[in-house]
């Protein structure tokens, strides 16, 4: 997997997926939904910015983002888990949420703060953790394959393979 540099704003890039996150230690988490990408080629950045400690970056950012070429932004974030919230409150491309497990309520907290949005600024919320980020990732590709073929054909790729693993899975003989 290609090396990421925090925070290098490189504003110059054109990936079709942003990937933001609150905080570094977000980025075990986080790194599955840039891996899911990267295994379908769609290109992708990550950023850690936080929507509390780093908000007017947040807003250079978020605000650049469509007219940079992106098309879908995914947010992770724990706790209070407002970023992906104010991030689609500046955007009006797909935000989908990834609500991060540890604090002391494991990640309850902020999926309840993702997915109950109020009316009017919509995020698309996913399962809390690993399984989360990578389905966000797999949302986007199903989103950017309504409009580009090469997506498409990796997206049904991936699928495929994945029925095919499934209907080969078995009981162990001996288990
Ligand atoms: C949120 O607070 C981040 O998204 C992270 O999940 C959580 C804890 O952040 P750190 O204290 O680990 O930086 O903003």
């Amino acid at each position: 997997m290609q090396k990421r540099e925090w925070n290098e704003m490189d504003l110059t890039e054109s990936p079709l997926v942003g990937v933001v996150m609150g905080s570094q230690s977000d980025w075990d988490t986080m790194q599955h939904a840039n891996r899911t990408l990267d295994s379908l080629e769609i290109s992708n950045e990550a950023r850690v910015i936080s929507a509390h400690r780093t908000p007017d970056l947040l807003e250079e950012w978020i605000g650049g983002a469509r007219e940079r070429g992106m098309k879908v932004i995914i947010a992770g974030a724990g706790m209070a888990a407002h970023l992906a919230g104010v991030a689609a409150a500046k955007t009006a491309l797909p935000v989908l949420a990834v609500p991060m497990p540890g604090g002391a309520l494991n990640g309850v907290d902020a999926l309840y703060a993702m997915v109950q949005m109020p009316k009017g600024i919509p995020v698309g919320t996913v399962a809390i953790g690993r399984s989360g980020a990578i389905n966000a990732a797999l949302l986007a590709a199903s989103i950017l394959s309504l409009s580009d073929d090469r997506i498409a054909k990796a997206y049904d790729a991936f699928r495929a393979e994945q029925t095919r693993q499934g209907e080969a899975n078995s009981i162990p003989k001996d288990g």
